[in-house]
């Protein structure tokens, strides 16, 4: 029944229907993106080395948990040679790419240092390590800085793509402009990038038709790479006061599934990442992701002690174990859904190369 349908372009009202599925369609569903997906994509999972280099941040984000505002966190920033060391180990274990991840922040001193974190972690690898920047919006002049010196793959999250939205969850109008971000991602673009975006997942105000129109949005805009995933409410922020109005918990995950396998049919040869959000939720819902659509994860290989003080969300589902453990982990895992690692491979998206 499902294949018919989605014979034809995925139409709004097809994917707000979609999106509400469950029971036999939800499953029918699933089942039509895990095998687009592995005609697509196969069955390897990319990994990503995830390194938190700051939880400074300029911007004061509603639902975010290292905002401005929020005086109860410890400000860190990791040192280059903390950096250095994470990527080195990152090398060795077979990781085939980083993410550079940062609150936002604007300061020359902190562009360089970037810049010289791209350029040395090149270097040390041969140029065999693929390298995402996920450090916010930055002016066009460091976007391109940084791509000269190696960076390969841009993530920025446009959040929601509804405007109205956006406005709820960021009212300060001086620090934050939708227009802005909408523009970012085209400067990005332009710059050469690999091209990442995504949205949160069951926010508070958030209704289907707006999810449907983050699926248009991403597909209209032609991106290369997705990392999306719940909504998670942290205490100390102010969107917190509307947690009652949150889906539970089994339908904001439900939701997050339906978006990835959307998602997947929409553009069949994107990278779309398994977050770490969602394992909040649901202690299995990596491999759930992955079966129905994703195809890159993101361990943490931040220095276990600053950890604490990079939560965007609480609860977050932090290793007690040490990384090697969570790799040997995460391949039985993914053993029960038939799914490898591609251990030293850069898993650039297929969709760039391919363009
Ligand atoms: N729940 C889920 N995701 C969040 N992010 C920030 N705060 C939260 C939260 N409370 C996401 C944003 C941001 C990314 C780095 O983390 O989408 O772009």
């Amino acid at each position: 029944m499902i294949e018919t349908i989605l014979n034809y372009p995925l139409s709004r009202d097809r994917l707000i229907d979609l999106l509400s599925s469950s029971g036999e369609e939800e499953k029918a569903l699933f089942d039509y993106s895990t095998a687009t997906k592995l005609k697509n994509v196969g069955n390897e999972v990319y990994l990503r080395g995830l390194i938190e280099l700051s939880n400074i941040c300029d911007k004061d984000c509603f639902y975010c948990g290292i905002r401005k505002s929020n005086n109860n966190i410890t400000r860190f920033t990791l040192k280059y040679e903390e950096v250095i060391e994470s990527v080195k180990y990152a090398y060795e274990k077979g990781y085939g790419s980083i993410v550079i991840q940062s609150g936002e922040r604007s300061s020359r001193s902190f562009s360089d240092k970037i810049d010289k974190i791209i350029r040395e972690s090149k270097k040390i690898t041969n140029n065999n390590i693929g390298i995402t920047l996920s450090c916010g919006e930055q002016s066009e002049e460091t976007y391109l800085r940084w791509f000269e010196s190696g960076a390969d793959r841009y993530l920025l999250r446009i959040e929601t793509s509804s405007e109205e939205l956006y406005k709820k969850l960021h009212p300060k109008d001086t620090l934050h402009n939708y227009t802005n971000r909408r523009n970012a991602l085209e400067l990005l673009r332009k710059t050469g990038y690999q091209l990442g975006t995504g949205v949160m997942i069951g926010l508070p105000f958030q209704t289907t038709e707006m999810l449907a129109d983050d699926l248009i949005f991403m597909r209209d805009l032609n991106i290369d790479m997705c990392g999306m995933g719940p909504y998670i409410e942290h205490t100390k922020t102010p969107l917190y006061k509307f947690r009652e109005q949150l889906p539970i918990t089994t339908v904001r995950l439900g939701l997050a599934l339906k978006m990835i396998s959307l998602l997947r049919i929409l553009m069949p040869d994107i990278n779309i990442a398994a977050t770490t959000a969602l394992k909040v939720l649901d202690q299995k819902a990596t491999e759930k992701a992955i079966a129905i659509g994703a195809n890159v994860i993101m361990p943490n290989i931040t220095p276990l002690f600053y950890r604490k003080e990079y939560l965007l969300y609480e609860n977050r589902s932090e290793p007690l174990f040490s990384f090697e453990d969570e790799l040997a982990l995460l391949e039985k895992r993914l053993e029960t859904i038939s799914h490898r690692i591609g251990y030293n491979k850069q898993g650039n998206s297929k969709h760039y190369t391919k363009n």
